[in-house]
């Protein structure tokens, strides 16, 4: 055997048998038809719409125009080996009031898109909230995530959607990246519904939270196969592990980014220092006795979506991160390291230590990657798109859940984010993340190099 294939064979990395392998998207970021068939307005259509807060006031009208090319897309799926599509359903498309009667074309379409997806070997994963809340339950003095009835709301939509699908679908995530919704909904401002009220954060928090619990016993009472919640991670490290401020620095933002989701969940309870940030905010009255019980309730899968790690040090006098709130006196890093285009550190390292420290710290729930990938400026020349950043950061992360897999983390499956380029949210278009890259023009979808490389990866399973 020659050198170059005793350093190939070494380097094949094989991944468990039954791993499940796929890709992820979201309603809002490709079905368009934003007005089709009873579908009500969402709060991402109001916000997009808002001057100024989408870049070139790109909006979800038509975005990939899933909703009606979706056969087209899932035969693209079944040619690049997609084993598990992860996707999510509209709420505002099942109740357009949020509330209220339920618009049956709008699970019709869902009903149908899971037939399609099946026809095919595809694995479907119904994601029940991706941010789109209908606009309804964010207007006409209603606080959105701020209201606890909203959590009762989602529960109602989540039993609905089961009762229609749950005989085919086996796994059903209730939120995905709650920190996200809770933030930037309603912290910084960065997205919709584009609050900055500290306490109306920690309320959507809890609610959020809520809105899990009570929606898992929905989804229970349907006789959901396997039930999860997907979260958006980070390791914090310390600038400097030796400096005790910088570590409490790291501890605080892992408590608002981190431990705000996984206690409660996987533990039953808040951490101390997280109801000690819901009582300065004014937003601890928003917890219920009872709550946790129910926010606590055991899941089977634990979602995880991960791009890049976070690198802070304590700094006198630093005001509030605004997605951080009670985040004075930290300073955020910038890391070593190539940079996507939205300017996120490329750093597998950081997903391997969150795995194996969900692993350690919480055990006993199984894994899954739900989201990683990355956008680049591409370009197509032809039919081809070359993208080998992607492939490299893919291969990198990839290695990252092998090497947490070889540490004993229970990881079962791994979704790249996205299957095409998508809506963006406050970057419309203008960030492509896709296997696959759209002409906006045309709706063309192209394969990349990168949906050629993980196809070969995933039918191995080898790396
Ligand atoms: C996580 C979100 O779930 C998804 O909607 C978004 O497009 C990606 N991150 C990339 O920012």
């Amino acid at each position: 055997m020659s050198t170059v294939q005793v350093q190939a064979s070494a380097a094949a990395l094989r991944f468990p048998e039954g791993f499940r392998w796929g890709a992820a998207t979201a309603a809002y970021q490709i079905e368009g038809a934003a007005a089709e068939d009873g579908r009500g307005p969402s709060i991402w259509d109001s916000f997009a719409r808002r001057d100024g807060r989408v870049f070139a006031g790109h909006t979800g009208d038509v975005a990939c125009d899933h909703y009606r090319r979706y056969r087209e897309d899932v035969a693209l799926m079944a040619e690049l080996g997609i084993g598990t599509y992860r996707f999510s359903i509209a709420w505002p498309r099942v109740k357009p009031d949020g509330t209220g009667p339920v618009n049956v074309r709008g699970l019709d379409f869902y009903d149908r898109l899971v037939d399609e997806l099946l026809a095919h070997g595809i694995e479907p994963m119904v994601t029940l909230y991706h941010w789109d809340l209908p606009l309804a339950l964010q207007s006409h003095g209603r606080g959105g995530w701020g209201d606890r009835d909203t959590a009762a709301y989602f529960a109602e939509y989540a039993a609905v959607t089961a009762s229609r699908l749950a005989d085919r679908v086996g796994t059903w995530t209730t939120l995905n990246e709650p920190w996200v919704s809770a933030f930037l909904g309603y912290a910084s401002g960065d997205h919709a519904p584009g609050h900055t009220d500290n306490r109306q954060a920690f309320r959507a928090a809890h609610h959020l939270l809520l809105g899990h619990g009570l929606a898992g016993q929905a989804l229970r009472a349907a006789g959901v196969r396997e039930l999860s919640l997907t979260v958006n991670l980070a390791r914090v490290s310390p600038d400097d592990p030796g400096d005790p401020h910088d570590v409490a620095a790291a501890w605080r933002v892992d408590g608002v980014l981190n431990r705000i989701f996984l206690d409660p969940v996987l533990r039953g309870r808040y951490p101390l220092d997280m109801l000690g940030l819901f009582e300065r905010f004014g937003a601890a009255d928003a917890i219920a006795d009872g709550d946790l019980a129910v926010i606590g309730a055991p899941i089977d899968l634990l979602g995880i979506n991960y791009y890049q790690p976070a690198l802070v040090r304590a700094q006198v006098g630093a005001a509030a991160h605004p997605m951080y709130p009670g985040s004075e006196g930290v300073a955020f890093l910038p890391q070593p390291g190539p940079v996507t285009d939205m300017g996120w550190t490329v750093d597998p390292s950081g997903l391997s230590d969150l795995l194996l420290r969900l692993s350690k710290e919480y055990p006993g729930t199984p894994l899954m990657v739900t989201e990683n990938g990355a956008a680049y400026a591409d370009a197509r020349a032809g039919d081809r798109v070359a993208d080998p950043e992607r492939i490299a950061y893919l291969d990198g992360h990839l290695r990252a859940v092998h090497t947490a897999l070889s540490g004993g983390a229970d990881v079962r499956g791994y979704l790249a984010w996205s299957l095409l380029d998508n809506f963006e949210w406050a970057f419309g278009y203008d960030k492509r993340f896709g296997l696959v890259y759209v002409d906006y023009e045309t709706q063309r979808r192209y394969p990349k190099d990168s949906a050629l490389w993980y196809r070969d990866v995933t039918r191995a399973n080898t790396l």
